[in-house]
C-alpha cells in the first residue's frame, strides 16, 4: 500500500527510526536495530525517518545505511537536519545554514548515499533569520541532493515564511489519538497547501499499543518518565481511553496498536504515521494497520 507526498511514492507507515538509537528507552544492539530495519522492509514499509539528532553521533542514520545496503532503490531515505548534540552532549537548535550544510554532509556520508528522498528542518531555531535557514534548504533541493523538502515543529507562522523561499511538501508534528493540537491549525494549513502531514509519535510513545497499566514503573533510562503523557490525572484519563479504543479493536479483530495506526492514516491530510519500534514484531503489528486501515475504508464504502 502506498500513498505520495509530492511525486514521492510512501507507506502509509514508516519506520520512525528514533528508538533505534538506544536513547528513548533504553539500548538495543546494532544486529536488534537492522532486524527491526528489515522487518519494516518485509512488512511493506519504504519509508525510513531519521535524523542527525537520532543518537549522540548519528546512529540511527548509520544503523539505517548499514541495514539497507544493497538495496537502497526499495527505501525512501528521510533525515533531518536542525538539532544536534553538541560537545557537552546537550541537545541543541540551529537554523544556520553553516552548521545545517556540515550536518547534513555528514547524514549523506552516514547514510552512504549521494542524496535522500526528504529532507527536514527539524525545528524552529532562534540562531539564524527563518528566511536564511530555508533559502539553505532551497539551494540543497537545487543541488538535487535531495528530491523534497519538509519542516517539522514549525507554527503555520513559520511554515508561511519558510515556504516564501523554499517550497515543502511535508510537515512532521506530534500528532496521535490522545494529541489533537494540530487539527486547530496546522492539519487545516497543510490540507489547504497540499502539504503532507507526516505524524510523529502516533502510538504516544508505546501507551496506544494498550500494553501499559497504571502502576507501570519506567526504568530510569526511559524518556517517558518525564512525559505527560503518562503522570498525574492525564494517566489515568489516557489509560481509560485505551480501554475505550480496546473494545473498538476487538469488535473489528484488530489490536489497540493498528486501530491507533489505521485511524491516523486514515485522517483527511495524514500522508504517513511514524511508527517507534524497537522490536521486529513490533514494526510488523503496525506495518498491519496499513491492511486494516483499507478494510475499514471498504467497509465504510460498502
Ligand atoms: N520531528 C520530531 O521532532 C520528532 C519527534 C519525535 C519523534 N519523531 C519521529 O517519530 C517516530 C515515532 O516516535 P517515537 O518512536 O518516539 O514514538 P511512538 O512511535 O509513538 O512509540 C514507539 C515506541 O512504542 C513501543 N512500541 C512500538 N510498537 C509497539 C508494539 N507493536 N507493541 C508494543 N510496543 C510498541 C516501542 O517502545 P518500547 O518497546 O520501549 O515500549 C517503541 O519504541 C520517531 O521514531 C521519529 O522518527 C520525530
Amino acid at each position: 500500500m502506498t500513498t505520495t507526498i509530492s511525486e514521492l511514492r510512501i507507506s502509509p507507515v514508516a519506520l520512525g527510526c528514533w528508538p533505534l538509537a538506544g536513547i528513548t528507552s533504553g539500548a538495543i544492539t546494532e544486529e536488534a536495530a537492522v532486524a527491526v530495519i528489515n522487518a519494516a522492509l518485509d512488512a511493506g514499509v519504504n519509508h525510513l525517518d531519521t535524523a542527525y539528532a537520532y543518537g549522540r553521533g548519528g546512529e540511527s542514520e548509520r544503523l539505517i545505511a548499514r541495514a539497507i545496503r544493497g538495496q537502497r532503490e526499495r527505501v525512501v531515505l528521510a533525515t533531518k537536519v536542525g538539532v544536534y548534540w553538541d560537545a557537552s552532549g546537550a541537545l541543541k537548535l540551529t537554523g544556520k545554514p553553516e552548521l545545517l550544510c556540515r550536518h547534513f554532509e555528514g547524514s549523506l556520508h552516514r547514510l552512504e548515499t549521494d542524496a535522500v528522498e526528504l529532507l527536514y528542518f527539524h525545528a524552529p531555531a532562534d540562531d539564524a533569520p527563518l528566511a536564511e535557514t530555508a533559502r539553505f534548504f532551497r539551494e540543497v533541493l537545487d543541488a538535487g541532493k535531495t528530491r523534497a523538502v519538509g519542516v517539522s515543529n514549525l507554527s503555520v507562522a513559520q511554515m508561511e515564511a519558510f515556504a516564501a523561499e523554499c517550497p515543502f511538501v511535508a510537515c512532521q508534528v506530534r500528532y496521535n489519538w490522545l494529541q489533537r493540537e494540530i487539527e486547530a491549525d496546522i492539519l487545516p494549513w497543510c490540507c489547504a497547501h497540499n502539504v503532507g502531514v507526516v505524524a510523529y509519535e502516533p502510538l504516544a510513545l508505546g501507551l496506544l499499543t494498550g500494553k501499559f497499566t497504571r502502576d507501570h514503573v519506567f526504568p530510569p533510562n526511559d524518556w517517558r518518565r518525564q512525559s505527560p503523557l503518562f503522570t498525574g490525572e492525564a494517566w489515568t484519563k489516557n489509560l481509560a481511553e485505551v480501554e475505550r479504543l480496546r473494545a473498538i479493536a476487538a469488535r473489528n479483530g484488530c489490536t489497540v496498536a493498528q486501530l491507533a495506526i489505521a485511524w491516523i492514516i486514515s485522517r483527511p491530510g495524514v500522508a504517513s504515521a511514524l511508527c517507534g519500534a524497537k522490536r521486529p514484531e513490533q514494526i510488523r503489528e503496525t506495518a498491519e494497520a496499513m491492511r486494516v486501515a483499507k478494510l475499514l475504508r471498504d467497509f465504510d464504502a460498502g
